[in-house]
């Protein structure tokens, strides 16, 4: 793998190699890269988890981090993705980790660029490492991802996460069923009731609702999206009891996820932090071993 732009472009040998180097790292595993690199983080859209947990594992694996604030770059200028990155790279940077908020803002880094790109969100398209450290989550719980029944819960069409999570959990076997309102569905067939996929569902994710991507409010008070589509504690109640609750976070409490719940017994929210910085340690370092 040279590159991580989208989890369409990943084989399960793929995404199974980084979940195993995952675990290796968790296990205290030193990373097997052949030299320091040099590597920036260029968020263009706001993020507290996997722009710190990026830094994190970057320097985990012997990475030298280069600041970069996108909000303080030419950017603001007016200065294309390209220039900035092609700039970096005459620099001396060798990966790029990148949030934008234009779908498959990489395209136009394909040709002529030299330095590894690993997205760290596009747009409402995707969102591979979190993808990937949601599967180490449920892999580690669960030891399999064949025939569980994964429940993706809240803004479809708005959430890379849920695009990257139903490509990779149909092809590694999982059986991934949507709950939404329907203006929210986008191209899946969705559920609208709790009741359907509630008492068999393996995982339930929950999703924020992504205000910044509407164009068109749909019309939910948060009392009546928490009622409707939320996990209550009397919902939570009526799981599976081995089934586990994930979020990509940020959480909005009380809003897709009663406040009490978020720490839960079963709750794996916080969990899913730490492992993401094992996961994008894999990532980094499969990314970098891939160019030497
Ligand atoms: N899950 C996630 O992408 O969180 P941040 O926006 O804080 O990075």
């Amino acid at each position: 793998m040279k590159n991580l732009l989208s989890m369409e472009h990943l084989s399960n040998e793929e995404i199974l190699h980084i979940l195993d180097r995952a675990k290796a790292f968790e296990n205290g595993e030193e990373p097997k890269t052949a030299r320091t690199y040099n590597v920036a983080n260029l968020f263009f859209e706001p993020s507290t988890r996997t722009k710190t947990s990026f830094e994190m594992a970057e320097r985990k694996v012997g990475c030298t981090v280069i600041p970069f604030d996108a909000g303080f770059s030419s950017a603001v200028k007016g200065e294309t993705m390209y220039d900035t990155v092609k700039t970096l790279e005459m620099i001396g940077i060798d990966a790029v980790v990148i949030r934008a908020e234009e779908d498959e803002y990489y395209n136009e880094l394909l040709e002529g660029i030299n330095v590894a790109v690993i997205n760290a969100g596009d747009g409402a398209g995707q969102h591979p490492s979190q993808c990937l450290l949601d599967l180490y989550t449920i892999k580690k719980e669960f030891g399999t991802f064949d025939g569980l029944n994964v429940t993706i819960v809240g803004d479809i069409s708005h959430s890379r996460v849920a695009k990257s999570n139903a490509t990779a959990l149909a092809k590694l076997g999982a059986n991934v069923r949507f709950l939404c309102p329907q203006d929210w569905a986008g191209d899946f067939e969705a559920y609208h009731s709790w009741d359907e996929v509630l008492e068999d569902s393996d995982v339930i994710m929950l999703l924020r609702i992504q205000h910044e991507r509407h164009t068109v409010s749909k019309s939910f008070s948060k009392e009546s999206y928490h009622e409707q589509y939320g996990l209550t504690p009397k919902r939570e109640k009526m799981m599976k009891s081995s089934a586990i609750i994930m979020h990509p976070a940020p959480v909005n409490r009380d809003v897709e996820i009663a406040d009490e719940l978020v720490e839960c017994e079963r709750s794996r929210i916080f969990q899913q932090v730490r492992n993401g910085v094992y996961t994008r340690m894999a990532i980094v370092e499969t990314i970098l071993k891939g160019r030497e």
